[in-house]
């Protein structure tokens, strides 16, 4: 047995200290990015301009059904109309997910100096998320297709959620809801098959969510060496549940009906489509190999991240 010894104390003293100046640090020079490079969508945009005929909503490899037989079957007309539910039900999806963030945040820096420049990016992340929230909405709202909400289920798993989760939880969360989406609309953006209101928008989230990234990843790098072992532990399987959550919501099925198919046929092709499992892996792939790097991975929490068809 070991016993703790006044240089131990002194050391992990020392750490502390260390993880704390490299928190201030990593902060400061979120809040100069945000300073320099944060937009306003409703006047970086050009809202009224008429949508192009011909032109996608969202990338054609991106969207669920691609390469599968219903994909052969379907006109072009049919599949830009489903690429613009889609890119609808991704917005959708964003809005619920940054508005749990929101929380996570807020719960975050409850009880921290409101002084400290965490503290100060953490708010500044919020004006970001609302901001976004707001852009998906009109975006959402300037097209034909309608606001996709996620299931009753999900909502209330999100509501309880965001009320109990623990910090590393948060941010694992966090992460999941950001890194996927950004992975998308880091294609998105530059691709000129695409609206260039859909490509307007996704370059301003992209911009402002690779300091979100950072701002979750080192948190949680530093919670995973300072948590609890409970509380690791507890966000290994957590993280792993939500991965599966994650992968089911990811589209909403109901892109289907609204479009003229088979809802259950349809959902059945994605399900057994190698092109999109690839699409999610690859999508999941820089998140899922940071979280093995943290050990976040292992045991039952990474089974249940293979079963949620993100890790390969
Ligand atoms: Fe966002
Ligand atoms: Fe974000």
């Amino acid at each position: 047995m070991t016993t703790l010894t006044e240089a131990d104390a002194v050391d992990g003293l020392r750490d502390a200290l260390g993880l704390l100046k490299d928190r201030e640090q990593v902060a400061e020079r979120l809040l100069a990015s945000s300073a320099k490079h944060s937009f306003d969508p409703d006047r970086e945009l050009d809202w009224d301009a008429p949508f192009e005929d011909g032109k996608w909503f969202w990338p054609p490899e991106l969207v669920s059904l691609y390469g599968t037989p219903m994909w052969q079957r379907m006109s072009e007309e049919q599949r830009i109309l489903l690429s613009q539910h889609e890119a609808a039900a991704l917005a959708s999806l964003g809005i619920w997910f940054e508005l749990i963030l929101m929380q996570l945040l807020v719960r975050h820096i409850y009880d921290k100096a409101a002084t400290s420049a965490h503290v100060r990016y953490a708010l500044t992340e919020i004006e970001d998320e609302c901001r976004h929230s707001k852009m998906f909405a009109r975006l959402i709202e300037r097209g034909d297709a309608p606001w996709y909400p996620v299931s009753r289920a999900h909502r209330n798993l999100g509501r309880l959620f965001k009320t109990i989760s623990t910090t590393p939880g948060s941010f694992t969360a966090t992460l999941l809801g950001e890194e996927v989406l950004d992975w998308m609309q880091r294609l998105t953006f530059p691709d000129e098959r695409v609206q260039p209101l859909v490509r307007g928008v996704t370059r301003i989230h992209v911009v402002e969510e690779a300091r979100h990234v950072r701002y979750a990843r080192e948190e949680l790098r530093r919670q995973m060496v300072t948590a609890p072992r409970w509380s690791q532990e507890f966000t290994r399987v957590t993280s792993g549940e939500f991965a599966r959550v994650f992968s089911v919501a990811f589209v909403n099925p109901e892109v289907y009906a609204n479009v003229g198919l088979d809802r259950r046929e349809a959902v059945a092709q994605v399900r057994a489509s190698g092109h999109r499992r690839e699409v999610m892996q690859t999508g999941a792939k820089r998140l899922t190999d940071f979280l093995d790097d943290i050990g976040v991975l292992q045991g039952v929490g990474r089974r249940l991240w293979k079963s949620s068809g993100l890790l390969a």
